[in-house]
């Protein structure tokens, strides 16, 4: 079996961005462990500005049995990652993760909002705001927690996000549309503990772990995993929200409730290969914030260290993933 490890390459990456080149790393060695022989593919800005035959020829003449699919889009264009999986698609060679169609109802939290809004799952109450339009903020009850419609891993989720007067909510709305003119979610603060669940395979799927993180312990303005506390390690928040995994002996009633909740949620969207669901709590109920189709899984991310407690090695889960998938 031959694996191409699929990642991005740019001038100035993001922190996030620049992660995922590690992960990459971490990836070829656990498969050349069990003697996988993977390469790097690195997906530049220029592949999209020429035919998409051009990439589609360059992967196919490399002729892999299977492409690991870490390319989430560029820091400055996210929606590229979409492209690059439609294009896998047409290769028709086998890749990890999600499929295209998958990766858009997530990028798209307003998508992915109301189709679990249509099939009776629980999230936040709130609205989707695209620049031009107005907010009637009698729908809105304060505090509101703002986030971008169509980025993930926290970008754009600041000391800012947390909204609780009238008279900064739209101020802080006009300078998040301008970062962000795609649009914003706008919806019901949620403040108790969040959760973070892995899967990986085919419905009903294998649930690897869940991790909760505790916000009563971090800085009171930013109760909220901002872009600093996750990807910065010099902020104060960094080592404070480090998910902690649930051991399996301790899961209680809360914990099967929201596995039910996730495998349904991801059955909904088409989820499969591996993926991870966030939750967080409100008022004693749990609420769906975020589905994540192609999550970080380098060694040291919480879906790894839920890997861990359901006791693989990290060879092992990702052995498992491309056997998943060169296998189905
Ligand atoms: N409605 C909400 N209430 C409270 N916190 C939220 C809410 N939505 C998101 N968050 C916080 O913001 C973080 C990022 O939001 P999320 O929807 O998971 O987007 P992404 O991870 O794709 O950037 C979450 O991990 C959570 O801490
Ligand atoms: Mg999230």
């Amino acid at each position: 079996v031959k694996v191409l490890i699929a990642i991005a390459r740019e001038n100035n990456a993001r922190q996030d961005n620049a992660d995922a080149s590690r992960c990459a790393k971490s990836i070829k060695t656990a498969l050349s462990a069990k003697n996988i022989a993977a390469d790097l593919f690195f997906v530049e800005p220029g592949d999209f500005l020429k035919s998409e035959k051009n990439l589609i020829k360059k992967i196919k003449d490399l002729n892999p049995d299977c492409v690991f699919n870490l390319f989430e889009g560029f820091s400055y264009d996210a929606q590229r990652e979409i492209d690059f999986a439609c294009i896998l698609e047409k290769t028709g060679i086998v890749f990890t993760g999600n499929t295209s169609k998958v990766l858009q109802q997530c990028l798209d939290k307003n998508l992915c909002k109301n189709l679990l809004i249509k099939a009776g799952l629980p999230v936040p109450a709130g609205i989707c705001l695209k620049p031009g339009e107005g907010l009637s903020s009698s729908k809105l009850k304060l505090p509101v927690f703002i986030k971008p419609c169509c980025e993930d891993a926290s970008v754009g989720i600041d000391k800012d996000s947390l909204v609780s007067n009238q008279e900064d909510l739209n101020k802080i709305i006009n300078l998040k549309l301008q970062k962000h003119p795609e649009g914003l979610i706008i919806e019901e603060f949620l403040s108790g503990n969040e959760y973070n669940v892995s899967f990986i395979g085919q419905p009903p799927y294998e649930m690897l772990g869940i991790s909760v993180m505790d916000y009563s312990k971090v800085d009171a303005q930013k109760p909220f995993m901002s872009y600093e506390a996750k990807w910065e390690e010099k902020s104060p928040d960094f080592n404070k929200l480090i998910p902690r995994v649930i051991k399996r002996k301790q899961y209680g009633d809360l914990e099967k409730q929201i596995t039910n909740l996730c495998v349904q949620a991801a059955q909904k969207i088409g989820c499969a290969g591996y993926f991870r669901v966030d939750l967080r709590q409100g008022n004693n109920k749990v609420f769906i914030i975020d589905i994540n189709p192609n999550p970080d899984i380098n060694n040291d991310s919480g879906f790894s260290r839920q890997a861990y407690s359901a006791g693989y090695t990290y060879e092992e889960i990702i052995f498992k993933i491309v056997s998943l998938t060169v296998g189905k």
